[in-house]
């Protein structure tokens, strides 16, 4: 099978390189990604060399750079690329416009006139929008996006919808939880923690601390797409979540514990603009239809991730001595 990987030099997107070529000894996957700044060939550096690999490097918003990789044939887009930094998205929408609406509208029709067998579009849970204390999100709940990235991301999911029911693309939509794991930018928030606190820096956490989000480890993800890939309906919606729901201020105590490091680096500082309270997924489609079963404990998924962090100090220092870190934390002043 040849497969197309958007944005696989991302976090998600490299993981779920590396799981496929290493499951499916008969699939060939090509890797278009812009290598923005949270692009890195760094990531798939153990894969750069096997031959059912390919690396290109350009914009899945370019018309003329899709056709040229599409004209090759593939059987199915799985497509990571895009911003995907909800503060970022809060100080400049326009690339999260152009790469996840623009893009993902290249794609489709890319996909579309060369006879793509499935579009396989990864989408978030925080399309949904925010939760009270009670309930959790199913497929069916209303797009009702927040933050202009969560904007962008429905904006994408409304199209692939219109490319399935007016011209019959193929295509499926998942809606992931939040990822953690190996390979994960460290301005976000869990490797930001453990990055952090390994060089005793502090930790700011926006607001009180008490919102919650929904985990999963990288690799539960990853597995959860193949099955997609193999077991999906087009034209249906996938949730797939870590059921797993803890506060950020919980999540960051937790992981200090684990890292033997103080409770005293975390330092409350001003609340994210328009800031989701809660985030909780109702995944029995996934589990019942394709008998999709998690398989990573948050104890299990936090220690490895940790543990890769720890030894894998040259990846994310290079990231940090970068300029990244001071696009974004002027938003944020002390409490
Ligand atoms: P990431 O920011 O780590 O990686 C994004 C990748 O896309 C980078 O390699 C970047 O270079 C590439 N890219 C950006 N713009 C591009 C363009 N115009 N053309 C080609 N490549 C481009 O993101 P991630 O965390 O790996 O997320 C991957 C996907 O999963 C995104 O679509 C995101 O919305 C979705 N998602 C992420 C999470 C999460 O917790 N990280 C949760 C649910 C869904
Ligand atoms: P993040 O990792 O940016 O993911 P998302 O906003 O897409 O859920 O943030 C996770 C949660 O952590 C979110 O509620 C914002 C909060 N957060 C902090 O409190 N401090 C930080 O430095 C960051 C990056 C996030």
């Amino acid at each position: 099978m040849k497969v197309l990987v958007t944005g696989g030099a991302g976090f998600i997107g490299s993981n779920f390189i590396r799981y496929v070529l290493s499951r499916h000894p008969d699939w060939e996957i090509t890797n278009l990604d812009k290598l923005t700044y949270a692009g890195n060939l760094d990531s798939l550096r153990d894969v750069d060399s096997c031959p059912r690999y390919l690396f290109v490097k350009g914009d899945i918003a370019n018309r003329k750079v899709v056709d040229k990789v599409l004209k090759q044939g593939f059987d199915v887009i799985v497509n990571f690329a895009a911003e995907s930094h909800v503060d970022r998205s809060i100080i400049d929408s326009s690339p999260f416009i152009k790469t996840n609406v623009q893009g993902t509208q290249v794609l489709l029709e890319g996909a579309r006139q060369h006879g793509v067998k499935l579009f396989l579009h990864i989408s978030t849970d925080e399309v949904y929008g925010s939760l009270g204390t009670e309930g959790k999100f199913t497929e069916e709940s209303p797009l009702l996006p927040n933050s202009p990235y969560a904007a962008s991301k429905a904006a994408a999911d409304c199209l692939c919808r219109a490319y399935y029911r007016t011209y019959g693309l193929p295509v499926i939509i998942t809606r992931c939880s939040n990822n953690y794991g190996p390979f994960q930018f460290p301005e976000k928030l869990i490797p930001l923690v453990i990055t952090n606190a390994l060089e005793d820096k502090s930790i700011p956490i926006y607001g009180n601390g008490l919102n919650v989000r929904d985990w999963i480890y990288v690799a539960d993800h990853c597995q959860a797409l193949d099955l997609i890939i193999q077991q999906g309906k087009p034209g249906e919606i996938y949730n797939i979540g870590g059921n797993n729901n803890t506060t950020n201020l919980e999540l960051v105590k937790y992981i200090l514990n684990i890292m033997g490091k103080p409770r005293s680096l975390i330092t409350f500082v001003s609340d994210r603009p328009g800031h989701d309270r809660r985030y909780a997924l109702d995944t029995t489609k996934i589990r019942q239809q394709l008998h999709w079963k998690l398989t990573t404990s948050f104890e299990e998924g936090l220690r490895r991730t940790i543990q890769w962090y720890l030894e894998n100090e040259s990846w994310w220092r290079k990231i940090k001595s970068g300029e990244y870190i001071k696009y974004y934390h002027r938003m944020y002043s002390q409490t």
